[in-house]
């Protein structure tokens, strides 16, 4: 076979897209209830919004992103991420003027990111993201993380952790700044060269490198929680005190920093504590990103969110074992018995569908034994059938496969005695 899918990528096969469709079906249901409206932005965005706004010295965008340049020569990105897309949107469509905010968005879609492949992790992946855009209150960063939760609960995972972090503001990043290229500075040259050139640009990096994560120096480095100033303390014990009137357990770990750069005040990841989940332990991460709105020319409009990853969801459910019930079964499968019963039969097939049955039949030439087999294999709770005597008599016979009753039935009452069959 010449053809292979994509590495990173992989194809969901039918046997598959059941699971993916309970999962959206959740998302759907819990944006509802939360009140988060559906957007769709496109796949691709200019490349400089990733650029601008994800930041130049993530590996996001140094190293991950599918960059393009179009026949018209603008440099596009297939997007690695859902929250510059959204926030480019709300900017670009003055939902900072909607009578209704803050704005409450989700979405649902693939995004792109050139990795290496291992368990969990692909080049192209599906995420859910909620973001809540122009309210600075801390309750809607405690409402962010229920969601966030309640997806992962209502799919049936009791292995999860939440861990928090205040990443402060401005101020107290700057003061952090400061302390980590005093702290790393001298002694620079001990890492990769991604790190040297971090150190100016933005040395919190340094703390997240894949390269250098075990240097003594990292463990030891100046801690963001001791640059916190008072507003941004109290900010962050508002959003612990907010979870807390919810009931949402959580543990804070100052060494939590995220890979974008958008970030400040509040940082969370929500990870499986399943045994048998892989290395990859995180299964969502967000937070807030006051500031970003403006960053690309818009007004003052504060932002929370998380994403997930559909792929990471279903594997933790694995992991602990959860499965979606089973897709429903077939109502009924037609069998047709000669070549006068065929047509008859077709045109039953259109009038059943037209009832909301859930028919099918056989396009295979199939003589009566496979063409019960088939229906046996779909496992059709009823099996209509039809011979050339029942097209001349105007009936059927129709065969309940749970008790294997059959019995007589005139076409005209079919439907009214098959949909007391399926509702009994
Ligand atoms: P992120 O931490 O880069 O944040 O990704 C969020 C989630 O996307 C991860 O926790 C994981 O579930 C999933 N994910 C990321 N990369 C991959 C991959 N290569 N394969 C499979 N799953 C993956 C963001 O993307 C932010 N936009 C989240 C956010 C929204 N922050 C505020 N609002």
């Amino acid at each position: 076979m010449k053809f292979k899918v994509p590495r990173g990528t992989q194809d969901i096969l039918p046997s598959e897209t059941w699971k993916w469709q309970q999962v959206e079906k959740i998302i759907d249901e819990l944006c509802d209830l939360y009140r988060y409206k559906e957007i769709r932005t496109p796949i691709f965005e200019q490349t400089e919004l990733f650029q601008r706004l994800v930041g130049d010295t993530t590996d996001v965008v140094q190293k991950e992103m599918y960059t393009f340049t179009d026949k018209g020569d603008r440099s596009l990105t297939l997007r690695p991420e859902g929250t510059a897309p959204v926030v480019r949107s709300f900017v670009e469509n003055k939902m900072f003027g909607y009578p209704d905010q803050p704005v409450k968005l989700y979405y649902t879609g693939p995004m792109f990111r050139y990795e290496r492949q291992q368990a969990g992790r692909y080049r192209q992946f599906v995420q859910f993201g909620a973001e809540a855009i122009g309210s600075a209150d801390p309750a809607i960063d405690a409402e962010v993380i229920a969601l966030a939760l309640d997806v992962y609960k209502r799919a049936g995972l009791k292995h999860l952790k939440l861990v928090l972090n205040s990443l402060g503001d401005t101020e107290c990043r700057t003061a952090h700044r400061k302390a980590l290229v005093a702290h790393f500075g001298p002694h620079i040259g001990e890492f990769c060269t991604d790190c040297q050139s971090r150190l100016e640009k933005n040395p919190l990096r340094i703390l997240d490198c894949k390269v250098d994560h075990g240097h003594p120096l990292i463990a030891s480095a100046p801690s963001l929680a001791d640059y916190l100033n008072e507003e941004s303390a109290r900010y962050f014990e508002d959003v612990k005190s907010c979870l807390d009137n919810l009931g949402i357990e959580y543990e804070v770990d100052a060494n939590l920093v995220r890979g974008l750069d958008y970030y400040n005040h509040t940082a969370f990841e929500i990870m499986s504590t399943s045994d048998g989940f892989g290395a990859i332990t995180t299964l969502c991460g967000g937070g807030r990103y006051n500031g970003l709105a403006e960053e690309i020319g818009g007004p003052s409009a504060p932002g929370i969110g998380f994403a997930m990853s559909i792929e990471r969801l279903l594997l933790a459910m694995e992991a602990e074992g959860k499965t979606f019930q089973e897709e429903p079964a077939l109502d009924v499968y037609i069998v047709t018995l000669g070549e006068q019963a065929r047509q008859p039969g077709f045109k039953l097939l259109g009038e059943l569908r037209a009832a909301g049955i859930r028919s099918e039949m056989d396009y295979m030439d199939r003589k009566m034994k496979a063409q019960m087999k088939s229906a046996d294999r779909l496992q059709a709770q009823m099996v209509i059938l039809l011979g050339e005597d029942e097209v001349a008599e105007g009936v059927v016979q129709l065969k309940n496969m749970a008790n294997g009753e059959q019995v007589k039935v005139p076409v005209a009452e079919l439907i009214e005695k098959m949909k007391e069959t399926l509702l009994g």
